[in-house]
């Protein structure tokens, strides 16, 4: 339908909602069969208990000594075991990877103050899928740049804390191996290796860029240590944009693997675990409430069979889960007149951007459903209705709302496991900043599924993954520097004696 067509026929709509007061009026067949089909996006409250119980089961694992190396959720020690206490300062470099986008900060602390000065390099595809050694060699490249432009070439080095947001078994606070890429990645020779050195090494080859790396750590990590510098309650770091994740502070105690690795009388006796519970349900634990769209969009993803959690919440996958829907619908003749689009029907078609678009026009008064025609027009279809229009807004609504109550699941198994009376979740990601409705339904039903007496609130972290980094960094320095008085401080005593 063209667009005059479109605004008459819209008219119409609104009139028949106005008098059967249903707001699907003459379509109510095809509405009906178009909610038989999406019923299997529903998760009942019941079913998410039983997924928190999994996935508590899948942590539990993760951090046991017997079962660490088979879990599917890996529950990965971060080595940071101190939050900010606000008495951080100075300069700091920090550079982030860990999606389409590259950036390189330069970040002034002063107390609770953070100044900070960024560029942004786009990673090419073909970086993302070509050797580790090109894309560290790009990355080395930026930052190289980056200081001419900000004349620090040539200058004493600064202390830099590099974000990198995958999987990573850390041997320590600046040893990092990529246990497996996610998010698009694949990047040869980079798997098991630690990227420190590989940064390193990069910087090595132009000889043009000195480093001093004294963090790496997850945009997890990053996210909680940002909102933490503001909210001293802050416990709980998550991710939802691209990937999703969480970390969160836990006893050293209660890390079975981590028996004899971490002195939990030296320092405090926390550490945040990475929690990668992307992974969720790569063991099969997810099953009972994946549906044959979420088979379709692994089936056909980079890595199939990985990041089960992952792919039926984050932004790389939402918007390819409601295009196979729409496929589906569209082949059923149940949208657009069973016209067709070579576009809708194409994977990576329908960005996640264009959900948070359309579910905004939910919340407009007269419900228009201008953006959700001008980008189905945009995608080449030719016969939409207003019907059409809503039930696309109704599958985008599903799509996101089944996201944001996972997510809601695993912060509830966290809080839970915490017990601690009252916790800040800081909380980052496109997801959660730009989706009109994802904040609420997440803050919700996590209400709806903690323990009585547990309080919570969320927190948007601001720029977890630029200022968390130079935070890391600040108090890994500020560490050392205390170890090395205390060290002195002996010395001088045992020298007196
Ligand atoms: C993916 C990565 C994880 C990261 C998350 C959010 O799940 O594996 O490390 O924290 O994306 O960026």
């Amino acid at each position: 339908m063209k667009r005059a067509a479109f605004q008459c026929e819209r008219d119409r709509f609104a009139k028949l909602r106005a008098v059967d007061g249903s707001g699907i009026g003459a379509d109510y067949d095809d509405v009906r069969l178009i909610q038989e089909i999406c019923k299997s996006l529903l998760v009942s409250d019941e079913k998410l208990r039983e997924l928190m119980d999994l996935m508590l089961l899948s942590m539990e694992e993760g951090l046991a000594k017997e079962t660490a190396s088979t879990a599917a959720v890996k529950m990965l020690p971060s080595y940071v075991r101190s939050v900010p206490n606000g008495t951080e300062s100075g300069h700091f470099l920090a550079l982030d990877l860990g999606g389409t986008n590259f950036r390189v900060l330069l970040i002034t602390l002063e107390g609770k103050k953070a100044d900070m000065v960024s560029k942004i390099y786009r990673i090419p595809d073909s970086l993302m899928k070509g050797t580790g050694q090109v894309l560290f060699d790009h990355i080395a490249d930026c930052l190289a740049k980056f200081m001419v432009e900000h004349d620090l070439s040539g200058k004493p080095k600064l202390p830099l804390g590099f974000t990198f947001s995958f999987p990573c078994r850390q041997e320590g606070l600046t040893c990092a191996r990529l246990i497996n890429w996610t998010k698009g990645f694949s990047a040869a020779g980079v798997e098991g290796k630690d990227v420190v050195t590989l940064l390193r090494e990069a910087c090595q080859r132009r000889k043009d860029v000195d480093i001093d790396v004294v963090a790496v750590l997850n945009d997890t990590t990053g996210t909680l240590m940002a909102c933490a510098h503001k909210e001293n309650t802050c416990q709980v770091g998550v991710i939802v944009g691209t990937g999703t994740n969480a970390c969160y502070v836990e006893k050293i105690s209660r890390c079975g693997k981590l028996d004899g690795e971490m002195d939990p009388n030296d320092g405090p006796d926390e550490v945040i675990i990475n929690t990668e519970w992307g992974a969720f349900g790569d063991d099969g634990r997810m099953d009972s409430v994946r549906t044959e769209f979420d088979r379709n969009v692994d089936a056909n993803s980079i890595n199939p069979g990985k990041q089960i959690f992952e792919k039926m919440i984050s932004g790389m996958y939402m918007g390819e889960l409601v295009r196979v829907v729409l496929e589906h619908l569209t082949k059923e003749g149940l949208l657009f007149e069973g016209s067709t689009s070579t576009a809708l029907f194409r994977r990576g078609a329908f960005p996640t951007k264009y959900v948070s678009e359309i579910e905004s026009d939910l919340h407009e008064e007269d419900r228009t459903f201008q953006n959700t025609f001008n980008i189905l027009e945009d995608l080449g279809l030719e016969r939409i209705t207003p019907t059409d229009c809503a039930n696309v807004a109704y599958v985008c609504s599903l799509v996101s709302a089944r996201a944001a109550h996972l997510c809601a699941a695993g912060i509830a198994v966290l809080l839970n496991r915490m017990q601690k009376p009252m916790v800040t979740v800081g909380v980052d990601g496109s997801v959660y900043r730009f989706h009109p409705t994802f904040k609420q339904l997440l803050d919700q039903k996590i209400d709806q599924l903690v323990d009585r007496g547990l309080e919570f609130q969320l927190m948007l972290s601001e720029d977890g993954s630029g200022k968390g980094a130079a935070l890391v960094a600040a108090v890994a320095c500020r560490v050392e520097q205390e170890r090395v008085q205390r060290l002195l401080a002996q010395q001088k005593i045992s020298n007196s004696s």
